[in-house]
């Protein structure tokens, strides 16, 4: 959500900038902007609505030099889309220039306050008045920018990752967070990088710095790094190595990011596994699970908290812990969770689900469960994310960078992360016999070539989504397991298509979705061959007997409901507990391509974002 860059050095500062930009155009796109600190001293400010390349086309007869700068690609909370609205803000007298990620809650106050004191406003958003605010208490109380910015946070109440610049300071540039993610790249030569998260950076350095909450970070050309908090005491700069590279942060050669992480889920599945599933397939190991034992042993109960895909993975997760596990489990989505006074308990297990490791609302349930005494787990994607560090223990999905904003081999390694944690949780139990294990440990180590098979799907599906582009809605059906993979398609077609998609367990139609079946209405269902097999060929008859069109996910060899669907897509046989991996690509593929067919924008659908750090 929102995305900013800072950069210091003797590097081209605007080319930097603009780079890293389209690298975390992932978090927002709806305006775009840069901060250029001149050599002579100046700040020139360009912004436009839209894209990172609307801003690059505005710029292309601008003054671009600099020795510093900030940029920022938004994601709007305060104020439309505009021009005006887009970061960079600045204060009223153009002295100093901020980008900010997140949301100041009592902005109205601060604002009402300021301008009582004069200052006026050009923007809505909450932004501006942070803007105002420092340079106010600058001008005041005649300190220098590293102390103005402390003070202002001090008044501040919301989430932010925020970089500011000042034209009588060129070569400092003050960043600070708080709830929103912030990394900082020490490069060659007294340089320094800033950016919401590594990727615009990786190629210069693999040396960063990511900001705890609290602290401002003091970055000073030539000079190291300073980490101070609010209170102004100075904190250890702790440098990690970045594993991150350039490669997989491109599209190697596929017309998009979201193609290629679907077909990069072979070997995504194949990472995540890696080291987890030994003896030949007989055990599993999760240091994150064996190195709590005792809390996995007792625990009366696994809440699961997610938002978005990792939700739909997270439902999943509830199927796989409680066959495997013998363990009560909820779901809950975490903004939810997190309003709804939850009643957690000592012996409780808490586990958080989330790809970027950021999500504001996931972040806020963790807090909820660790005050209520729950031991915390986290599943992501982001090595250094705040969720990891938040949890107690966790396991990392390892799938790589995903950019596509709709997730498709995030949602397929938390699966597998969380079917690995059922089988390792059962084994500490004992709710699971060695042989149970073993049987669904060996077919794990095949997953990733059954992948690789459906993957094969894709002409067939690719011709098929010209049948179905131009239907207004759709309904996804599944039962048991195939449930939350009807939820996770219906998502992913609306995400990408802006057609509407509903996702429904197969049995409720009939108290409701089946009223809108007819020819126009297309229902996809999710059929593998699993012990309410029979149960969803009732089901499938139901749709057809009121003349729905029909295309099922079947299991390979599937006669009866390839006699009564319009079109099937086979899939190969695996274990009742693995099918949700398997029947979810197909489901990608749909969405891809009708979208295409559409002429939308797949990776940056609208209004969307990948990584939702305001509640
Ligand atoms: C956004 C993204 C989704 C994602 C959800 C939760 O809505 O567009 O793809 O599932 O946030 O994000 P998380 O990073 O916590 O998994």
């Amino acid at each position: 959500m929102c995305g900013i860059v800072g950069y210091l050095g003797e590097g081209n500062v605007y080319d930097i900038l603009i780079k890293g930009l389209h690298r975390l155009e992932y978090r927002g796109y709806d305006s775009a902007g840069v901060a250029l600190v001149s050599p002579s001293g100046n700040i020139n400010v360009f912004k436009a609505k839209g894209k990172v390349a609307n801003l690059e086309s505005f710029c292309q007869s601008k003054d671009l030099s600099a020795r510093a700068g900030i940029a920022h690609t938004r994601w709007a909370t305060h104020g439309e889309p505009s021009d005006v609205n887009a970061h960079p803000h600045f204060s009223e007298d153009g002295n100093i220039a901020i980008v900010h990620n997140g949301t100041i809650e009592n902005y109205k106050l601060l604002k009402d306050v300021l301008e009582k004191h004069g200052c006026s406003f050009h923007s809505e958003t909450d932004t501006e008045v942070l803007a105002q605010l420092i340079e106010y208490i600058r001008v005041t109380n005649k300190c220098s920018l590293l102390d103005a910015v402390r003070e202002a946070l001090k008044q501040v109440v919301g989430a932010y990752a925020i970089a500011v610049v000042a034209k009588d300071d060129p070569d400092t540039i003050i960043a600070a967070r708080q709830s929103s993610p912030l990394a900082i790249g020490i490069g060659e030569n007294g340089s320094y990088f800033l950016a919401s998260d590594a990727s615009p950076f990786v190629e210069y350095t693999n040396e960063c710095v990511y900001l705890k909450d609290g602290e401002i970070a003091e970055i000073r050309r030539g000079v190291p790094l300073k980490i101070t908090n609010l209170n102004n005491e100075e904190s250890t700069v702790d440098v990690t190595t970045l594993q991150l590279s350039i490669s997989q942060l491109e599209k190697g050669g596929y017309p998009h990011f979201m193609l290629k992480e679907i077909f990069e889920q072979p070997s995504t599945l194949r990472d995540c596994i890696r080291g987890r599933v030994v003896a030949d397939g007989d055990r599993i190991n999760i240091n994150g699970v064996n190195d709590n034992k005792e809390k996995f042993r007792n625990a009366k109960r696994i809440v699961i908290v997610a938002c978005g895909t990792s939700w739909h993975a997270g439902l999943i997760g509830k199927y796989l812990l409680q066959d495997m596990c013998k363990v009560p489990v909820v779901v809950e989505y975490a903004s939810e969770f997190r309003y709804s006074n939850p009643i957690i308990n000592a012996d409780d297990v808490v586990i958080a689900i989330s790809q970027s490791g950021e999500t504001a609302d996931t972040l806020a349930a963790i807090q909820i469960a660790k005050e209520a005494g729950a031991f915390v787990f986290g599943i992501s994607n982001v090595v250094g994310s705040s969720i990891p560090r938040e949890t107690y223990a966790g396991c990392y999905i390892h799938v790589g960078p995903e950019i596509g904003v709709a997730s498709t081999k995030a949602f397929t390694g938390q699966v597998m992360v969380l079917t690995l944690l059922a089988l390792a949780i059962a084994q500490i139990r004992g709710t699971l016999s060695d042989e149970e294990i073993a049987k669904v440990g060996k077919c794990i180590l095949k997953l990733p070539d059954y992948v690789e098979q459906v993957l094969k799907l894709s002409p067939q599906i690719e011709r098929l989504s010209l049948i179905y582009t131009y239907a207004r809605n759709f309904l996804y059906l599944g039962r048991g397991y195939s449930y939350p993979v009807a939820l996770e398609g219906a998502l992913k077609l609306k995400e990408i298509s802006y057609i509407h998609a509903e996702g429904y367990p197969a049995a409720e139609m009939k108290h409701g979705p089946i009223a809108l079946i007819d020819q126009e209405m297309p229902t996809v269902i999710i059929a593998p061959q699993d012990h309410l097999y029979e149960k969803i060929v009732s089901n499938v008859q139901q749709v057809k007997a009121r003349g729905g069109s029909i295309l099922a996910i079947v299991t390979e060899g599937d006669s009866v409901i390839a006699n009564l669907a319009d079109h099937v897509l086979e899939v190969p046989d695996v274990p009742e507990c693995l099918s949700p991996i398997i029947t979810s690509v197909p489901l990608q593929l749909l969405s891809y391509y009708i979208a295409i067919n559409k002429g939308k924008d797949v990776d940056m659908p609208r209004n969307l974002a990948k990584s939702v750090t305001v509640e």
